[in-house]
């Protein structure tokens, strides 16, 4: 954009207003440098004249040094400033670049494109309606197109660009061209992407990107920038279905009661009847607010604020929609997730998983099967580790409303957070809900859990044993036992090595295998407890996340973790059962301390370390913290 002096106020309010009025597209990029991607961005910036002047003057500067371009512009310069700042070591996931022409805005987004960006790409694609997969005309489509379309596709992006480039380099020749377009066709077809429009460039000198130029008359169709200027994507956001997923209750006074957030799709009058999502309640509406004033109607993309005829229980994440057809609820349903950490998935592991203005826990209950983005085969798997793309049942604590993701990216389309570090560490993909739970109820029961434990004179809780193998545990655990026996109290033992031999003996020593183990544990506890014991549970229990939810399951008051405080070299130095010196020659995989971590407790209520206290001296701190804390009489 480039404002001149000598412009006058009402010229640059027009301009203004005319930038208002377009349309914008989001679109994103695919493809390596080599395939002249950085070339093909900067060209559409540079040759669509709206450069900022000190970007124009740094590509000068830049070309001037000599590139080796034959004195053509260095176009790549442009968007490869990012390089200097990767060499820095700050990473760039994504690089955001916006332009504008006569007719539209655009935002293109780029990212880098080998083969480990898997997360990068599927950020930027989850934003945009449009993307441009770049192919080498002398290469063909390579693998790494396969795996791009496959994220494009998976993404929900409907219109794809197929920009075979560097055709200067087959002589621009249409029977190269057509052969390509061919391939990817059948390919795309297998994946179920359509819509692809295929463009023959010269990115480096320009042909087809902005005007024809005259080395391939036989193309007919039209140039990128003017496909990309005219292709529809305003998805008939307004003509789908009404949803409005609440961001907040708004409730200045007493008077006033509104639900306020962003129409995601459909359109509403004041007076039309409304559905509540999960709950399914139904109203009506009284008024559309907004910031200038009510409105008789309001359509997708307009934040609003609702009031209803009735006082409805509705909370942030709620969704209000339609009475004709609502959006399904539930608490479990199948969904691609794209996994975006180093530490991988681990099913069972429990998840905060954030949607359309809401925040639940979640587990993944099952993983069916992972997907080799490059050959789009589907593999087992039971863990999904840092790029790599699982289909997955998962389960919510509570039931959301929601869309497949193919129909609304909005109400389809969620993030995993990890629930000890906060970070983001996986998207997914809604493909359907499951309905395997809702017929079953919480059987209420006459008899509790304190009509139960007031006979024992104690009030049922979980001692829970964490530490290495070796440190004492199951020692320590024992003699409190006996104490509690001798007291007459009523208690049951769960024995990491015995819960293994029934109950668990499915499972090994994978991480993933330990949050099964530490689950099903758990659960257990939570029934003994119910049933009015002292439950001793003595497992390594290595993770801070599983101790957590345990902690959760059972209740915070029931729950006292007792670490079992033994240095690794102690242990080893103990070795009662020989595994140690196993692990170490290596005939031992995954052993704790050796090459699977232990997470020590941040705070955990009791710590004994045993290399100043005798087991019976440990066993008598915990019996003391029972009465302490008056669990115990
Ligand atoms: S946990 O990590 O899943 O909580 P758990 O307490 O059930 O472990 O089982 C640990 C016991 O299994 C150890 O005391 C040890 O006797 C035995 N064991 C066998 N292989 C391993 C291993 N790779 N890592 C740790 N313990 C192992």
């Amino acid at each position: 954009m480039r404002l001149h002096a000598d412009i006058t106020s009402a010229e640059v309010l027009d301009y203004l207003k005319a930038q208002e009025d377009k349309t914008l597209l989001r679109f994103l990029t695919c493809g390596s440098v080599d395939d002249g991607k950085s070339t093909l961005i900067g060209r559409l910036l540079y040759d669509s004249k709206l450069l900022f002047e000190d970007q124009l003057a740094a590509l000068n500067a830049a070309s001037a040094t000599g590139n080796g371009n034959d004195g053509e512009l260095d176009l790549a310069s442009l968007v490869d400033g990012l390089q200097a700042e990767r060499e820095q070591g700050i990473t760039i996931d994504v690089a955001y670049r916006y332009f504008a022409t006569e007719k539209r805005k655009f935002i293109v987004a780029d990212t880098p494109g080998h083969e480990q960006y898997t997360r990068n790409m599927a950020t930027g694609a989850s934003t945009a309606d449009l993307a441009v997969i770049l192919i080498d005309a002398r290469k063909g489509v390579l693998t790494q197109t396969r795996r791009h379309s496959y994220i494009v596709h998976l993404l929900g992006i409907r219109h794809v660009v197929l920009a075979v480039n560097k055709m200067d380099l087959v002589d621009y020749a249409e029977v190269r061209f057509n052969e390509i377009v061919a391939d990817y066709q059948a390919f795309a077809s297998e994946i179920g992407l359509d819509g692809v429009v295929a463009i023959p460039v010269a990115a480096l000198k320009g042909d087809n990107v902005i005007s024809p130029g005259e080395a391939m008359p036989w193309y007919r169709g039209p140039c990128l920038l003017e496909h990309l200027e005219q292709v529809d994507v305003a998805k008939t956001a307004e003509d789908a279905p009404f949803r409005f997923p609440v961001q907040w209750v708004n409730r200045p006074n007493l008077d006033f009661r509104g639900y306020s957030g962003t129409i995601s799709s459909g359109r509403i009058r004041s007076g039309d009847e409304v559905m509540v999502l999960p709950s399914a309640k139904t109203s009506r509406v009284t008024r559309i607010v907004t910031y200038d004033g009510d409105l008789e109607e309001a359509s997708a993309g307009q934040a609003v604020t609702l009031e209803l005829t009735d006082q409805v229980d509705i909370s942030r994440g709620d969704v209000i929609a339609t009475t004709e057809t609502p959006p399904e609820a539930t608490d479990q349903f199948a969904a691609h997730v794209i996994w975006m950490h180093d530490e991988p998935l681990l099913p069972e592991r429990s998840y905060l998983l954030k949607m359309a203005n809401q925040t639940v826990p979640a587990v993944v209950t099952e993983l069916k099967h992972t997907v080799n983005v490059n050959t789009m085969e589907q593999l087992a798997g039971k863990t999904l580790e840092l790029n790599e793309i699982g289909f997955c049942n998962l389960a919510l604590d509570r039931a959301v409303a929601y869309e497949p993701y193919g129909e609304s990216r909005d109400l389809g389309g969620f993030v995993l957070i990890d629930r000890i570090t906060n970070q983001t560490v996986g998207a997914g993909m809604i493909s359907f809900g499951l309905r395997r739970a809702t017929n079953l109820v919480w059987q209420e029961l006459h008899v509790d859990k304190i009509a139960r434990s007031s006979m024992n004179k104690q009030r049922p809780c979980v001692l829970w044993f964490t530490g290495l193998s070796g440190s004492g545990k199951s020692t320590i655990a024992n003699l409190v036992e006996r104490r509690l026996h001798a007291l007459t109290h009523r208690t049951y033992i769960l024995d990491g090595d015995n819960v293994r031999h029934g109950l668990n003996k499915d499972l090994g020593f994978t991480d993933a295998d330990r949050v099964e183990n530490i689950r099903r544990v758990a659960e257990v506890s939570t029934l003994m407890v119910d049933a009015g014991l002292i439950v001793l549970v003595s497992f390594i229990s290595p993770f801070r996340n599983e101790r957590r939810m345990a902690r959760e399951m059972v209740g915070d008051e029931e729950f006292l973790e007792i670490f079992v405080d033994t240095p690794l070299d102690v242990c080893e130095a103990r070795d009662p059962k020989g595994l140690y010196e196993k692990a170490r020659a290596g005939d031992i995989k995954n052993f704790t301390g050796i090459d699977s971590p232990y997470e020590e407790p941040e705070r955990a209520d009791l710590t004994v370390d045993t290399t100043a206290l005798s087991p019976d001296a440990a066993a008598e701190f915990v019996v003391a913290m029972l009465k302490d804390r008056r669990l115990i009489e």
